[in-house]
């Protein structure tokens, strides 16, 4: 998608989401709306979902899409490299991403990127596959940064 039309998309979305997450403050609930909204609305979104960061591991949260793990390699892939290094990762090929766990061998590109909560501290990696080569960009890092604020932000 070109890059105007996908600012534009996001942009709506985000108003739209904010009208949504306002009506409860639970995370669990703030993130499956998330996925459904997103998931529906983008064209280049194949797999949409949390991987949740409890008891050491990620395990699957919210989720739109094709089934995925259920819980992730420990210490392998693009969700624990968000994870370890506290960023958002974006893989434009996944085959050339060493240790990339393919949940779904149609996924040609991702983006994950850490969900922190009022204190900071991590609790999820919010996860996007596509079944395109190098569907993700700056645009999508940012607008998604923006949304994953919506999760713990008091209305
Ligand atoms: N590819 C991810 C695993 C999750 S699936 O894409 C849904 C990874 O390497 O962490």
């Amino acid at each position: 998608m070109e890059n105007k039309k996908k600012e534009g998309r996001y942009s709506r979305i985000y108003k739209q989401l904010e009208a949504l997450l306002s009506k409860t403050e639970d995370s669990l609930a703030r993130m499956a709306t998330i996925c459904a909204v997103l998931h529906h609305k983008m064209d280049h979104y194949f797999w949409t979902g949390f991987y949740l960061y409890k008891f050491g591991k990620l395990i699957v949260g919210p989720y739109q899409g094709p089934v995925a793990c259920q819980e992730l390699e420990p210490e392998k892939g693009v969700c624990w490299a968000a994870l370890k290094e506290a960023v958002p990762v974006i893989v434009p090929d996944v085959h050339a991403f060493p240790g990339h766990i393919a949940c779904d061998s149609r996924s040609r590109s991702e983006i994950a990127m850490p969900v922190v909560d009022r204190k900071g501290k991590i609790l999820a990696i919010f996860d996007v596959d596509s079944d395109r080569y190098a569907s993700f960009d700056e645009v999508d890092q940012s607008a998604l940064c923006d949304i994953m604020k919506l999760i713990y932000r008091k209305f």
